[in-house]
């Protein structure tokens, strides 16, 4: 068994549980990251110096805890180059999706058509079934290349004229492939499409910057870039946001003013924001999004990078790596041929290394490829080729058993 981690002091003095857990080898990053100290003395501070409820109060504790919250948005806003109003706080790029379905389907009919692609999440697969399901239009799928990857020619055979939304993954949660963003973006635009990339891979390894990319609408999960969870963005352009998004909850907060017989909407972003949103976790996202600009996203790629291409080195005389090593940021599923994805988790499990089992919540792309599951690894910034030894010891275990 691995005792003893070569890991970056620094990075490790950010991450209780890590610093704790010196064996512990952890390889499920994509699922969530561990939450940064930076974010946990926030919430606590949050909890124990300023907990109040926002927006409401005229008093010293609510009013603190208002400029802690509106602090957070403007810290999110900065990270991907937004402004603060178009930042909307969800409970997680689920959340986000399933908004942007329930709110922009209904402008769509049975002539019309949505693309998406062969990579998604379940996130960004369900909720546009179930509204095809009610307004009729049909999803159309961007195939991948041989190589695994998407590409301008894949959403080119997809999209005509009567495509009103592309929505697809910045980063393959399954493997690891980023997508030409701009290239695909610019396609869409030029066939009028509503634009939605889901970041939720991307946010904690790549620089976002929406006005670069220039996406009409942008989510993520607070808890995959080493914040807390039950917290993600929304990010809609103000335009977007203000003239063709209707609110999907609604409630206290999100209005202006109230009869008995209607209400009109407050302005941006509060419109979004039904209820008493999640205080802490908003305010835990903004200090992790404080922290890793802090450590800088370019220097924490640059170290994931090392221990990827470490991983897909060693792994490659060892399993089957789907997926080719381009174009791939931090996850590798694999499989062994003969040996239950389960299997193998569970005998990792006995040495400590948490990977990750099953669909991945990618079940289509998993039969589209011929997989009945994978293994998956994924890193974050805490991670060293010391995990990936780890791994392949582990792995090599798992062979000796199953020979
Ligand atoms: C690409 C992608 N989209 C969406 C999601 C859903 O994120 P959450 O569960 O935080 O809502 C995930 C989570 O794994 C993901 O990897």
């Amino acid at each position: 068994m691995y005792m003893s981690r070569t890991i970056d002091k620094e990075i490790i003095k950010n991450f209780t549980l890590l610093k704790t857990n010196q064996s512990l080898v952890y390889l499920d990053n994509a699922a969530t990251t561990q939450t940064c100290v930076a974010a946990l003395k926030a919430m606590d501070d949050y909890y124990t110096k300023s907990r109040a409820n926002i927006h409401r109060g005229v008093y010293n504790l609510s009013i603190r805890a208002t400029e802690q919250y509106e602090a957070a948005r403007d810290q999110v806003a900065s990270y991907i180059n937004a402004d603060r109003e178009e930042i909307i706080f969800t409970s997680g790029t689920t959340h986000s999706l399933n908004q942007l379905a329930y709110s922009l389907s209904p402008r769509l009919s049975h002539r019309d058509n949505i693309v998406l692609t062969r990579l998604e999440h379940h996130a960004n697969i369900v909720p546009w079934q179930q509204m095809a399901k009610h307004y009729g239009f049909t999803i159309r799928y961007a195939e991948l290349n041989k190589d695994g990857e998407l590409n301008a020619n894949s959403f080119q055979k997809v999209i005509n004229a009567n495509t009103k939304i592309v929505s697809f993954t910045l980063v393959s949660n399954v493997l690891g492939t980023v997508a030409p963003g701009q290239e695909i973006i610019k396609l869409a635009q030029a066939s009028k499409a509503v634009t939605i990339v889901d970041a939720a891979q991307a946010a904690a390894h790549i620089t976002l910057d929406v006005k670069k990319l220039n996406c009409d609408f942008l989510v993520f999960s607070g808890h995959k870039m080493y914040g807390p969870t039950g917290i993600g963005v929304l990010y809609g352009k103000k335009i977007f946001l203000e003239e063709h998004l209707e609110p999907f909850l609604f409630g206290g907060e999100m209005v202006q003013s109230v009869s008995y017989e209607n209400a009109t909407w407050a302005e941006l972003p509060y419109k979004f924001e039904a209820g008493t949103p999640n205080i802490a976790g908003a305010i835990g996202l903004g200090a992790a999004v404080g922290w890793i600009k802090k450590a800088g996203i370019k220097k924490m790629a640059t170290q994931e990078e090392k221990v990827i291409s470490y991983a897909f080195k060693k792994l490659t005389p060892l399993v089957k790596i789907v997926g080719t090593r381009k174009n791939r940021i931090g996850i590798i599923s694999f499989t062994i041929p003969g040996i239950h994805p389960h299997d193998i988790a569970e005998v990792l499990n006995q040495n400590q290394v948490c990977i990750r089992t099953g669909y991945h919540c990618a079940e289509p792309l998993h039969h589209h490829l011929g997989l009945n599951g994978t293994a998956r690894l994924s890193i974050g910034v805490y991670n060293t080729t010391k995990d990936i030894d780890a791994l392949v010891v582990g792995i090599k275990k798992v062979k000796k058993l199953f020979a």
